[in-house]
């Protein structure tokens, strides 16, 4: 297989997913939909946030490995090109234990008591114990994520901004206490008369540029009991339900409760299943639908079976593609992807550790 370029004069962009096991749709849509189209025009890192699954599993670790190879094979069936991305494992990545340590040392713990997600996951999933160490520092370990790759953007939903805003607090942070060629150079550059030419450009030149959020559009994708589609719920429709399945949960789908008989008029703004017609129908459909239910002329039978179709036509080119990727392959990908993951962390953390005055000239560190 040939090795992608590793340095690229496009932009770069990263971003990371949870191995949460199967993916939905609305995982599908929300991220790697957008993914595949980025692959056209950035500079593409994607990984598998294995290490994350620990801060709230780490009391039963047996379903982040498999999950991580299913979590793998539907970013590979999705249409993310080996041949044009990097796709790896964070924990086959060594740096993304290294920096935690190094930046949690400058993240004050208010930043991290602060993140909206904080107390709101420890109040779902209150039967775990999440008073930890790990589990306050998730934010530190997704900025090193982030920041071990030096992108220009992380491509995140809305849910995911706050996490994003605190690593480029970190970031400054660091740059602050860490500027490249030291403190002097810094402060030098605070007095232009005395600043000496070759930090001259210092300025815009950090360790740990800021990344921006690329915020993608994430539509609102209801599952089966109008809820937000969500693995927690139990109401998803998968990337590798086979048609009989997608038919079926649509079958079993929550409509307009207004609808009760079927000579009742409904309204597709007021249904789930108006809100999946939305995203995936043709306008044509969608215009038939708007029609019928709102005069009664069609059956929820009817309309669902066509929110099944629109599906189906989804999913079977994804389901075709990810029947072509045997698991040692994945295993394959995977561990190139990380390989070339390493060789970028790596050149990062020299800089970290350069600038954080812990590599001396003749010993370097990692090596
Ligand atoms: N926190 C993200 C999620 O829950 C996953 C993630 C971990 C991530 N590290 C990241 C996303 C770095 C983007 C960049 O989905
Ligand atoms: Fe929903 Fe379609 Fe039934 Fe209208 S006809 S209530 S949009 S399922």
């Amino acid at each position: 297989m040939p090795e992608p370029a590793i340095s690229s004069s496009r932009p770069r962009v990263l971003s990371g997913m949870r191995p949460t096991g199967k993916l939905h749709l609305g995982n599908y849509m929300g991220a790697l939909a957008n993914w595949v189209k980025l692959q056209d025009q950035y500079e593409c890192y994607f990984f598998i946030a294995d290490l994350h699954a620990l801060t709230t599993d780490y009391a039963d670790t047996s379903n982040i490995l498999p999950n991580t190879l299913e979590v793998a094979l539907d970013f590979l069936a999705a249409g993310l090109d080996p041949q044009r991305s990097t796709i790896f494992v964070q924990s086959h990545v060594k740096q993304h234990y290294e920096l935690p340590l190094l930046l949690g040392m400058i993240t004050p713990l208010g930043w991290l008591e602060r993140v909206p997600s904080y107390k709101e996951m420890q109040e779902n999933l209150a039967h775990k114990d999440l008073t930890t160490y790990g589990f306050l520092g998730y934010p530190v370990l997704m900025a090193s994520d982030i920041l071990l790759y030096q992108p220009q953007f992380v491509p995140v939903g809305q849910d995911q901004q706050a996490h994003v805003e605190i690593t480029r607090e970190i970031a400054r942070r660091f740059n602050f206490f860490y500027p490249r060629g030291g403190r002097k150079a810094r402060d030098a550059g605070k007095h232009p008369e005395i600043r000496p030419v070759a930090i001259a450009s210092w300025e815009g030149d950090e360790v740990l540029p800021e990344p921006d959020v690329l915020l993608t559009p994430s539509p609102k994708l209801p599952g089966t009991d109008g809820r937000k589609m969500s693995k927690s719920y139990g109401n998803t429709i998968l990337m590798t339900d086979p048609e009989p399945v997608v038919r079926q949960k649509l079958k079993t789908m929550v409509t307009d409760p207004a609808r009760i008989r079927r000579t009742d008029p409904g309204d597709p703004d007021k249904c789930p299943v108006g809100d999946l017609h939305k995203v995936f129908s043709a306008a044509e459909t969608l215009a038939k639908v708007y029609d019928g239910c709102r005069s009664a002329g069609i059956g929820c039978i009817e309309c669902k079976s066509w929110a099944a179709n629109a599906l189906v036509q989804i999913l079977e080119p994804l389901q075709t593609r990810r029947a072509g990727f045997s698991e040692p392959r994945v295993k394959e990908i995977l561990e190139a992807g990380s390989s070339r993951a390493r060789t970028r962390a790596e050149q990062t953390m020299e800089e970290v550790r350069a600038a954080m005055q812990l590599t001396s000239a003749g010993r370097q560190a990692g090596s």
